[in-house]
């Protein structure tokens, strides 16, 4: 996700843009750029870089305007550089925007055919040069509404044009997109954090809804030019406390951030209809697929448990080889890697020194290399064969949350895409697998909801000396991954073990203090984690149960039980994990924890 922000009115637009762009910087800040009116018309100073970067560059030239916008880039499209740092340009039109532009392709080609020159690798400059088209015979705000008829996928958009000095166009559709009202000045920014300082009073504009801003006023209409009756919303938060879009903790946001991260992630990578996966991001064709006889995949941390369900998912539907190492560990194996074989590297940051080194060493082996990232032109991303990026948006709590969480999605999109292509799954079958994936962020808004029933949980046990998180299949990751969650953000040990291990050694911790928390989805395991819940409750142990068997036996032999909708076997690690995220969240709160930079720990480990 990206940040934007437009002023129009008596102060310098300039200062006032630059300061916004500081306060949405977590939004996103690998470059960034400004476009102000001057007595030049329309000037665009953009950099790779931070936002102090932008600033001390322009400090120099005492830049004052009265229209200004400006953007602060998490890169999509395009690795991140002063190139396809927006904002973009097409003549007299500039605009920046948030989002992803799904037909961008077939659009760029349309508008290289009708003359246009592109100079950036981004989807957005497509969508500069189509209103720049339409501005040719309309008013700004009409030619947004024209181009806009042709445009799939997410955005916020701020614009401008040449010869029209009083005004800025904003339109939203699936990214926020608000308005601040001030005394004849008013403001336009992805989120409220960029104008807190100067308005509180605030228009949050709905899908579909374009907002004209003057120097006099500002109008609301939709797409279809009818004007929209918005109501004035007073916001009381801190500046502090807004950046984090109102909640406690960054980490807090972006738990509660899943859904659309989900949702962002698989935008245009799927068609549940025709049962397809866009395949070419993991860098494939058909006969690589086919003569593939190994894979390794390799991660560290909360990446590696969901290297951990790659294997359950690649297995079971694609049928080849899986071999997950975590990856300070690959290389010193001697591992038996050679060409033609792939490895799959999973890392958030794209920068994690063990998972670098792992991926370096596949790639000398001969092996092809596609990674799951979420940070564009990361190392990992620029070394790698491939890349499949998960749009989760800048994480920046240190604990990894929405990025595990799409990293999830994004093996089981390439899990599906394999099988169909080895022809092991059928045509419906991955239609039923889509279909699950389209209603999966509406599974995580109902996970979400048990947040007050873990609270109460946390509440109960935040004193306990350890944690025991029992899981089996495709929930043991998640049994791992709520164990790190608790020790990385309450500093309390935990251990996760597969469920029908337990009685094999751990079994010995149980009595009456130890917390027991067991994944237990209804499936064809079921039945013998009901017997290690058993065994557990014969010794005592307390038993908080996660699953989804609303009537089943699980909740009546738990001490708690928190229920999450059903869904396949895969994809139920992605609810399950929620309340694990949430558990640790609140003890750590609890606790009096920093969780958003707890002691000793780094968002990315850039040494060995
Ligand atoms: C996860 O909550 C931790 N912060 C840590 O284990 C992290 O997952 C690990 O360092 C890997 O980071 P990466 O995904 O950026 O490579």
């Amino acid at each position: 996700m990206c940040g934007i922000i437009g002023y129009i009115g008596k102060r310098n637009a300039v200062s006032v843009v630059l300061e916004g762009l500081r306060r949405l910087e977590y939004r996103g800040y690998d470059s960034a750029g400004i476009a102000f009116f001057s007595n030049k018309g329309i000037e665009v100073r953009r950099r790779r870089g931070k936002i102090k970067d932008l600033t001390s560059m322009l400090e120099p030239e005492n830049l004052t305007s009265h229209t200004t916008i400006g953007h602060t880039r998490w890169a999509t499209h395009g690795k991140p550089s002063e190139e396809n740092a927006h904002p973009h340009r097409s003549n007299g039109i500039v605009l920046v925007h948030n989002g992803i532009i799904e037909n961008y392709l077939p659009l760029k080609k349309k508008m290289i055919e009708k003359g246009y020159q592109f100079t950036s690798e981004t989807d957005t400059e497509v969508v500069c040069h189509l209103i720049e088209n339409y501005a040719r015979e309309y008013p700004l705000e009409d030619a947004v509404r024209e181009a806009l008829k042709e445009i799939k996928g997410a955005y916020a958009l701020a614009v401008i044009k040449e010869d029209e000095p009083d005004k800025i166009v904003g339109v939203r559709k699936d990214c926020p997109l608000v308005v601040g009202l001030g005394e004849g000045e008013f403001f336009i920014a992805s989120d409220v954090p960029a104008f807190l300082n100067y308005s509180r009073d605030i228009l949050f504009l709905d899908d579909g809804e374009v907002a004209v801003l003057t120097s006099k006023d500002v109008k609301i209409t939709g797409l279809d030019g009818v004007p929209v009756k918005k109501r004035v919303q007073s916001v009381s938060w801190s500046p502090s406390m807004a950046e984090k879009g109102g909640y406690k903790h960054f980490m807090l946001k972006e738990i509660y951030e899943q859904p659309r991260a989900i949702a962002d992630t698989l935008r245009g990578r799927f068609n549940a209809e025709s049962g397809s996966v866009n395949l070419e991001e993991f860098g494939f064709k058909e006969e690589d697929l086919n003569s593939l006889e190994k894979i390794f995949i390799v991660a560290c941390g909360t990446s590696y448990h969901a290297a951990l369900i790659g294997k359950y998912m690649i297995e079971g539907l694609v049928r080849i080889p899986v071999e997950v190492d975590i990856a300070s560990e690959f290389r010193y194996r001697k591992p038996i890697i050679k060409s033609g074989d792939l490895m799959i590297v999973i890392t958030q940051s794209g920068e994690t020194a063990d998972t670098l080194a792992a991926q370096r060493e596949a790639k000398k082996l001969g092996a092809k290399v596609f990674t799951i990232c979420n940070v564009v032109g990361s190392t990992s991303s620029r070394e790698a064969d491939a890349v499949f990026y998960t749009h989760s948006g800048p994480e920046i709590g240190v604990a990894s949350t929405k990025a595990f969480t799409t990293q999830i999605v994004g093996l089981y999109l390439f899990a599906i895409s394999a099988g169909n292509i080895k022809g092991l799954i059928s045509e419906d079958m991955s239609k039923e697998f889509l279909r699950e994936l389209l209603v999966l962020p509406g599974k995580v808004e109902k996970a979400l909801a048990t947040d007050e029933s873990i609270k109460m949980v946390a509440k109960q046990f935040f004193k306990a000396r350890g944690f025991l998180y029992l899981g089996r299949g495709t929930n043991y990751p998640i049994a791992l991954e709520g164990a790190l969650k608790l020790k990385e953000i309450s500093y309390i040990h935990a251990e996760g073990y597969p469920a029908g291990e337990m009685k094999h050694g751990p079994i010995a911790l149980i009595d009456e203090e130890l917390p027991v928390i067991v994944l237990v989805p209804k499936d064809n395991l079921y039945d013998k984690i009901i017997s290690n819940i058993q065994e557990v409750k014969t010794r005592g142990g307390k038993i908080i149960s996660i699953t989804n068997d609303v009537d089943g036996e699980v909740c009546d032999i738990s001490d708690k039980c928190i229920l999450v909708p059903e869904t396949n076997l895969y994809l139920t690690t992605v609810l399950m994990a929620v309340p694990v995220q949430l558990l640790a969240y609140h003890i750590g709160v609890l606790r009096g924890c920093d969780v958003d930079q707890p002691r000793n720990l780094a968002k990315s480990v850039t040494v060995e």
